[in-house]
């Protein structure tokens, strides 16, 4: 049978526990909650993490971008699908995270391996990967010409010991790259911002960080890792708390020109929906002013942590994402199916997308939450993993 290996490594899959199957949803009128087969959830895996998905001035400024650009760009963005809307939104980002350039990607993994491959031109370029960096940053710079290296999860002494023994080597040159997620998508914990830009600078490399789960969240305005320090290059899925679809990088002129001309990422893709762009502008808007959202965030996370039992493990964060470490993925797959009997969606994290023996459950705390559904969700948690 042709490409035999399809069903031995499905079979495989299954035999492991890490089977992987689509579940089809729909959000119910509280963001809160998820419907799956007809039955109701209190929906702990969302990334909506503002809880802006829904929002009625969102939904209307989309309405508004369809009948003023329709729904689709009609082509990439160096043929004719460069719209208003997407130089608009551009610009209200270089104004939020004080960058002076940003530009449109259809998706946050596409950003990254545009980036990675940009970057990655030869072999004159180095990469230093954070080692629980996103699947798409890790493929990026592997399928780049770039020597990589990759430190231990925030090692920030390891990473200067890459740093200084790449130094002693004669083939360095100037073209060095640290990289690392702003907010890590697994675990919730965040980036050592400061010290990363402080050895950035004095090794002159240059920063760049995927704030996916940082951009909205973190950060008095929402801005993420730039409100902490200045990062020469950063990367946002729209797709999490900006709740539309499609990312932005933001990086000084030069870096933009070149990826203008050079990123097949970029130039070989359809530019994304005028009318996401202009709903994403009205998302950001609120973003930036509606802080309440991220307070509540940070109130409803606390009380969780609070109401847990000391027999379960959670890693402590300053996000919404809140890792529930169980290790043994049957184990994972058994508390998230017990969860689900008593009405809460969680859904169980395992290899690869972490590390053999780290499979946990990844609950999200988001701004549509309340204090009763923390309650039941503390309750039902303590007692499957008792
Ligand atoms: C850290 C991180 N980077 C990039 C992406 C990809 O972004 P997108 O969903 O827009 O492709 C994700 C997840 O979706 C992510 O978690």
């Amino acid at each position: 049978m042709s490409f035999d290996f399809i069903r031995t490594d499905i079979d495989e899959q299954k035999a492991k526990s890490r089977y992987r199957q689509l579940v089809c949803t729909s959000t119910a009128s509280q963001g809160n909650e998820i419907i799956i087969n007809g039955k109701s959830y209190l929906n702990f895996s969302s990334n909506d993490y503002l809880g802006l998905n829904n929002h009625a001035q969102i939904n209307k400024a989309l309405q508004d971008g369809v009948d003023k650009f329709g729904t689709c760009s009609s082509s990439s963005s160096l043929v004719t699908g460069y719209h208003y809307a997407h130089q608009a939104l551009e610009d209200d980002i270089c104004q939020w995270l004080n960058k002076p350039k940003c530009l449109l990607f259809s998706s946050g993994f596409a950003a990254n391996l545009a980036l990675f491959h940009a970057l990655g031109k030869n072999e004159q370029s180095h990469f230093y990967l954070d080692k629980l960096s996103h699947a798409s940053m890790i493929d990026g710079a592997y399928q780049s010409k770039a020597k990589v290296k990759r430190f231990n999860h925030n090692n920030i002494e390891q990473l200067t010991k890459l740093l200084s023994s790449s130094e002693q080597s004669a083939d360095t040159g100037n073209n060095k790259l640290i990289a690392s997620e702003g907010v890590f998508s697994m675990d919730g914990c965040q980036a050592k911002v400061m010290e990363l830009a402080q050895l950035a600078k004095t090794n002159s490399a240059w920063l760049y960080l995927d704030d996916a789960h940082s951009i909205g969240v973190i950060g008095n305005k929402g801005q993420g890792s730039n409100s902490i320090a200045n990062i020469d290059i950063t990367m946002a899925t729209f797709g999490k708390a900006i709740a539309t679809s499609g990312a932005f990088l933001a990086c000084d002129e030069n870096l933009h020109e070149y990826l203008v001309n050079f990123s097949r990422h970029y130039i070989y893709s359809t530019a994304i929906s005028p009318a996401m762009a202009w709903a994403t502008r009205k998302s950001i808007e609120l973003i930036q002013s509606e802080h309440w959202r991220r307070e509540k965030i940070v109130e409803l996370s606390e009380l969780f942590s609070d109401l847990l039992t000391p027999e379960v493990e959670l890693v402590g964060t300053q996000s919404s994402i809140h890792a529930i470490i169980i290790g043994d993925e049957k184990k994972a797959l058994r508390v998230s199916e017990q969860l689900k009997k008593q009405g809460v969606w969680l859904t169980a994290i395992r290899p690869p997308t972490v590390a053999v023996n780290s499979s946990r459950l990844r609950v999200t705390i988001c701004a549509h939450h309340n204090t009763k559904d923390i309650k039941y969700l503390a309750e039902c948690i303590n007692k499957a993993i008792a």
